[in-house]
């Protein structure tokens, strides 16, 4: 049986108590699910991948620990081969191929989901009025949300094949949508 997004937020919980690594999971998962639907590919399965991607950070904080021995738990979860795949190649330092849209949009999404969410939560009204210019322009301040690889965000895009200004504006579309899940201002919070 495929896994579910349920599922996959179940394990993500179960090993991350750490709010803001939970709102980064929620954040690249809605990214890479705008993804999916673009390309018409399996969402669901995106979604448990995307919420995945991190899941053993808490527990592995060090990347000769995160992903790799993660891996493990999830084929002990009953994870198939395909997710836990397309998890590991998201960390640079273990060097498999992205050799899927799916490999792909996680990682385009991974860097770029936390840095765009970086750059809503210093705006008075969150994410609502923020537009990719003001991201671009954050990208080149190295001081600004410094724990985001901008080389990461560049050959994101260009391993997506997107233009990085319509990429930035697919990923704040996307969480714009989950914004109140990500503790960002909206309209109607700032107001109150
Ligand atoms: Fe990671
Ligand atoms: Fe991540």
């Amino acid at each position: 049986m495929a896994p579910t997004r349920e599922q996959a937020w179940e394990t993500l919980t179960k090993y991350t108590q750490s709010e803001a690594l939970r709102r980064h999971a929620l954040a690249v998962e809605a990214s890479t699910a705008s993804y999916a639907r673009r390309f018409a590919e399996d969402e669901e399965q995106w979604r448990v991948v995307a919420l995945l991607h991190d899941f053993d950070y808490e527990i592995h904080p060090t990347l000769d620990e995160h992903p790799q021995d993660g891996a493990p738990i999830l084929r002990e979860e009953g994870y198939p081969e395909e997710v836990i795949e397309a998890v590991l190649s998201h960390a640079e330092h273990l060097g498999l191929p992205r050799d899927t849209p799916l490999k792909k949009a996680l990682f385009a999404c991974d860097e770029l989901s936390g840095f765009v969410h970086a750059c809503g939560l210093v705006r008075p009204d969150g994410i609502d009025t923020l537009e990719s210019k003001s991201v671009r322009k954050k990208l080149k301040h190295p001081s600004f949300a410094a724990g985001v690889h901008r080389d990461e965000v560049y050959a994101g895009a260009e391993l997506l094949g997107i233009e990085l200004d319509e990429h930035v504006r697919n990923v704040i579309e996307a969480l714009r949508q989950i914004a109140p899940q990500l503790g960002l201002r909206t309209a109607t919070t700032a107001a109150s």
